[in-house]
């Protein structure tokens, strides 16, 4: 690879990949979800995710590029940690709070992936290409705020076992047991 040509391209085709792993992962983050409206925010932004796929397309098709045979790591590396985490088999809650802030951070991923093609794209010329993957991070935006959302509402039901809080109210002199001693 010699030209920023080049690394744009590599860079769209990641994203490509990404975006097709994540209508599969979305779906799966919607039909593990218990909390009803987490469940439909992770389906409305799988469709999302299909119209982000056509821009991308486009963004080839206005390039004359194909894209290359490519897997974005990033992303299949987020997947693979929900996959884990299934493992340890989370309650219905706690897997909620889990899944919110795995989504968080693929997001946050795609917003800077997202950020920075814009920019290159803006450098070469490719207004075309620019505006459709804006439409893309305006998508992402919103949806990492919409998980944000969820992050402040959606806690686990116990955050610690009796014996732990008891022993952080005693430390932090909070302790009726002790004051009624
Ligand atoms: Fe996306």
């Amino acid at each position: 690879m010699q030209t920023g040509h080049e690394l744009f391209v590599h860079g769209l085709t990641d994203m490509l990949d990404g975006e097709r792993q994540l209508v599969e992962a979305l779906q799966k983050l919607s039909d593990d979800s218990s909390n009803e409206q987490l469940k439909k925010a992770f389906a409305s932004h799988r469709k999302e995710t299909e119209r982000q796929i056509e821009r991308l397309t486009q963004c080839f098709e206005l390039l004359g590029e194909t894209p290359e045979d490519t897997e974005c790591k990033g992303l299949k590396g987020l997947i693979a940690e929900k996959k884990a985490f299934m493992e340890e088999e989370p309650e219905s809650d706690i897997l909620d709070v889990f899944q919110v802030g795995a989504a968080i951070k693929a997001e946050t991923y795609e917003i800077c992936e997202y950020k920075s093609l814009i920019e290159m794209a803006g450098e070469m010329g490719h207004t075309k290409v620019a505006r459709l993957l804006r439409e893309n991070l305006a998508e992402e935006r919103a949806a990492l705020k919409k998980m944000e959302g969820f992050s402040k509402k959606l806690k686990p039901n116990e955050m610690m076992t009796a014996e732990q809080e008891e022993r952080s109210q005693a430390a932090s002199g909070k302790s009726t047991s002790k004051r009624a001693a």
